[in-house]
């Protein structure tokens, strides 16, 4: 048990969570947990071995058991995925996980089997947790619960964006789509649905430039 205290960043894929958490935890000097990817890295480890995206049970037992290191150069840059020594950093990215790890975050027991594994980030001098459930679930006692969102379009073209600076080409209306359906099955499962926390900060970043959403960030945590 630690008293680190944790700032949770919940939200929709492409509402700029991850960079602002990633900026947020190196300008305070804070650890960073990013737990989409455990989920991406439990679909990966559920694809890459044949198992079924419904078959509960066989998925939470590979998530307890998973060999999984976040291995960081620099703490600027995102770090290298390992899942069981292999680095499969990129493989966890492609749309295709991002829509597995979704369906296996619908299964309660997967979630469950990530829960403490989450926990086990919240060491000194702090953390910061970026989510769908950090506030809610993984850290009801955060110090500070913020929930970034955009519209759907907008977290598109980021999306989009993001993507082709990674020499990966897909079309802007398939991700509107995609996006959608995953706002949907996020937001409808029964266990830890997406949705803010009571008492979190919401920030609409539509129309806001990385620095502005910085800066808001950043008089919440002084405030
Ligand atoms: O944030 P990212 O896009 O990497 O997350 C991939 C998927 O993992 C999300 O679409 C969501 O279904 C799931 N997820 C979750 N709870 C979290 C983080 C991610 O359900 N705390």
């Amino acid at each position: 048990m630690t008293d680190a205290p944790v700032i949770t960043v919940d939200g929709p894929s492409g509402s700029g969570k991850g960079t602002i958490s990633r900026l947020l935890a190196n300008h305070l000097g804070w650890n960073f947990l990013d737990s989409g990817a455990l989920y991406r890295l439990v679909a990966l480890d559920a694809l890459n071995n044949d198992i079924g995206l419904s078959d509960e049970s066989m998925i939470a037992d590979h998530a307890r058991q998973i060999d999984v290191r976040f291995v960081s150069q620099n703490p600027m840059d995102e770090p290298s995925i390992m899942l069981n020594n292999e680095d499969v950093t990129a493989d966890i990215r492609t749309e295709s996980c991002g829509n597995a790890a979704s369906k296996v975050a619908a299964l309660p027991r997967v979630r469950e089997a990530l829960l403490q594994r989450q926990r086990d980030f919240q060491q000194s001098p702090g953390l910061i947790a970026d989510g769908r459930d950090m506030g809610t679930t993984v850290f009801p006692e955060a110090k500070l619960k913020i929930f970034l969102t955009a519209s759907a379009e907008e977290r598109a073209k980021r999306r989009h964006k993001q993507l082709k600076e990674k020499g990966i080409d897909v079309s802007l209306s398939a991700l509107v789509k995609d996006i959608a359906e995953r706002d949907e099955r996020d937001g409808s499962r029964e266990t830890s649905p997406l949705k803010p926390a009571k008492e979190a900060v919401i920030v609409d970043t539509s129309i806001m430039s990385i620095d502005t959403v910085m800066d808001k960030l950043l008089s919440l945590i002084t405030d």
